[in-house]
């Protein structure tokens, strides 16, 4: 069996996240996650926040806190949010852990004994107003290409190009606003990516193959363009100090790394933090995951797109000019965007739909389902309300919910509380059977290749198959003709209901707990389905009592429509 490893981009620290980023990351490794332990498989679902940085510093300023309490605050109410998505990580860290400052310094000091890092003194904005170097978005002005006047010193909002803030017209401080700027010399430290160009090529040539296309073809137009030495050192208060045994003077200067540099390597950190947190009595092992990992560890990593470039060249190049057997991504899955009503997401513009915002409507189950279903998986996709309820209306409280409260009523209805005895199973039956065993066999095969639409497409044909069986079948008429027949579709359609309750639960894990709940059966540790199992369609024998649940899925009605639109707009405003 593989061990598999999974991490996804880590959310940054500053601001709840939107549905688009959930969609694109945490949420898809979440469902490949719990299916792969349903089948058996060890998992280490790895992920935290990504806390350095100019955005949080200045988004703690902005909240009048220190950046340390703003990102203790600020993680444990992510946590929350993630914890309501039922996203079950192993370990959700913090890239500000002593875990990973031992790590990055670690990386930086071997990178430089390599040969990979170079001191160079470079030109950099400077606030006296401020006492202090302004690096990336501390320095705010007018884009030299559009011209729009609030573009960040790192990149430009408005037409995306990226920008060092010595570009900026009219430059200002994103702190005081002042304009007195200057431009100083100060060292940095550099990482000589164009050293290791060479070496990650050949990396990506051997993995790019069984690569999705859009992270292999981002990967590839990075490589052609050619990697730049580039700065991994900035002037922050906050941030993986620079050590002081390998770089005395920057360290004296307080500079700290760039948060590119130390983000991915949380990645590594965050293990070593779960390790460092195991209850006592348990031990866990990061490095046999990371260092010298052998063969059985399969690492997969899930991200939106603008993040390929770091993950399939930066990181491994990183990685590659430590000269320690660092485990590598395997796979990358690559997301495109979900976008609001043809429009961006935006978190600075408090557009779309935000994660805590989608929890106090609904629960996790509706926008789990919704999102994996629609996911920008080959394409940009589009969240619109009219699009959400009427799969939630469809999909979830029609095909899955109805059908299960439908059954499991008229059964109570007319044969008690126990799944009904009598009847054989037949010509339909055995349909059936081959039916449900040929889509879960589909739903898997889409499950490992890590097609999320598609798997939700194979789910929900399992769904629907169960409704037309019901249909063909009619029990409510049947039982006026034909008791035992009656019986026997109703006992079958029960299993049915099982077999959903554990194939569905990657996607809506609280629902099919609930409908796991159903049937009390002795011993019920089952984790999946075996293909036997879904063509016979009877682990669930006539005898096993059983309780209607609650509506699994509520129906979402017209004024319930009108009422998201109103409150969260129902276009974006620069479409
Ligand atoms: O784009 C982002 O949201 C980044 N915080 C992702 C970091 S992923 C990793 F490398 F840490
Ligand atoms: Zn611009």
């Amino acid at each position: 069996m593989a061990r598999h490893l999974i991490t996804s981009a880590l959310p940054y620290i500053n601001g709840i996240k939107h549905l688009g980023n959930m969609v694109g990351s945490m949420l898809p490794a979440d469902v490949y996650s719990r299916y792969l332990r349903q089948r058996g498989h060890d998992v280490l679902y790895i992920c935290a926040t990504d806390e350095h940085g100019t955005p949080a510093e200045l988004a703690a300023k902005e909240q009048g806190l220190p950046v340390d309490v703003f990102c203790a605050q600020a993680h444990d109410a992510q946590k929350a949010v993630y914890d309501g998505f039922d996203l079950a990580f192993d370990h959700f860290g913090r890239s500000s852990s002593p875990q990973n400052v031992e790590i990055t310094q670690h990386f930086a000091r071997r990178l430089h004994e390599n040969g990979f890092i170079e001191e160079r003194s470079i030109r950099q904005v400077y606030s006296p107003a401020d006492g202090r170097f302004l690096p990336d978005r501390y320095v705010e002005g007018t884009c030299p290409h559009c011209g729009y006047d609030k573009a960040r010193g790192d990149q430009c909002e408005n037409c995306t190009r990226v920008l060092d803030p010595t570009d900026l017209l009219d430059p200002r401080s994103a702190i005081s606003g002042s304009t007195d700027l200057e431009v100083r010399e100060t060292k940095h430290l550099f990482l000589l990516q164009s050293k290791l160009q060479h070496e990650v090529e050949e990396w990506v040539a051997r993995h790019e193959e069984e690569w999705p296309h859009l992270a292999a073809s981002i990967a590839r137009k990075w490589l052609t363009e050619g990697l730049h030495d580039r700065s991994i050192t900035r002037d922050l208060d906050w941030g993986v100090p620079v050590p002081a045994d390998t770089w005395p003077e920057l360290a004296a200067e307080g500079k700290v790394f760039y948060v590119w540099f130390d983000a991915p390597i949380e990645y590594i950190a965050a293990t070593k933090e779960w390790a460092d947190s195991a209850p006592d009595g348990e031990t866990r092992d990061w490095r046999s995951w990371w260092y010298e990992a052998d063969d059985t560890v399969r690492y997969t990593e899930f991200m939106a797109k603008d993040n390929v470039p770091f993950h399939t060249v930066m990181f491994p190049a990183t990685q590659l000019g430590v000269r320690e057997p660092w485990k590598k991504v395997d796979y990358v899955k690559a997301f495109n965007w979900l976008t609001y009503y043809g429009g961006k997401f935006s978190t600075s513009q408090k557009r779309g739909v935000f994660t805590d915002q989608a929890l106090d409507i609904l629960p996790a189950d509706y926008w789990r389902y919704f999102l994996i279903a629609n996911a920008p998986e080959s394409d940009d996709s589009s969240f619109t309300w009219e699009h959400f309820t009427a799969t939630v209306n469809k999909d979830l409280a029609d095909t899955l919910g109805n059908f299960v409260n439908r059954v499991l009523s008229f059964s109570k209805k007319r044969f008690g509380e126990e799944v009904p005895a009598g009847g054989e199973p037949g010509e339909a039956e055995t349909r059936l059977g081959e039916e449900i065993a040929s889509l879960l066999a589909e739903y898997e095969s889409q499950m490992e290749a890590k097609q999320f639409r598609k798997a939700a497409a194979a789910l929900r044909a399992l769904w629907s198959a169960g409704n037309s069986y019901l249909e063909e079948k009619a029990p409510w008429l049947e039982i006026k003709t034909d008791k035992d027949g009656a019986a026997l579709t109703l006992r079958t359609a029960m299993n049915l209901i099982r077999l959903y309750a554990v194939v569905s639960e990657p996607f809506i894990p609280a629902t099919s707990a609930a409908m796991r709940q159903v049937f009390s059966l002795a011993d019920d540790t089952a984790a999946w389905v075996s293909a036997e199992e879904a063509r016979a369609l009877t682990s669930v024998p006539a005898g096993t009592p059983f309780t209607v649940p609650p509506v699994l899925f509520a129906k979402l009605t017209d004024d319930d429509l009108d009422a998201y639109k109103e409150r969260f707009g129902g276009e974006p405003e620069s479409a």
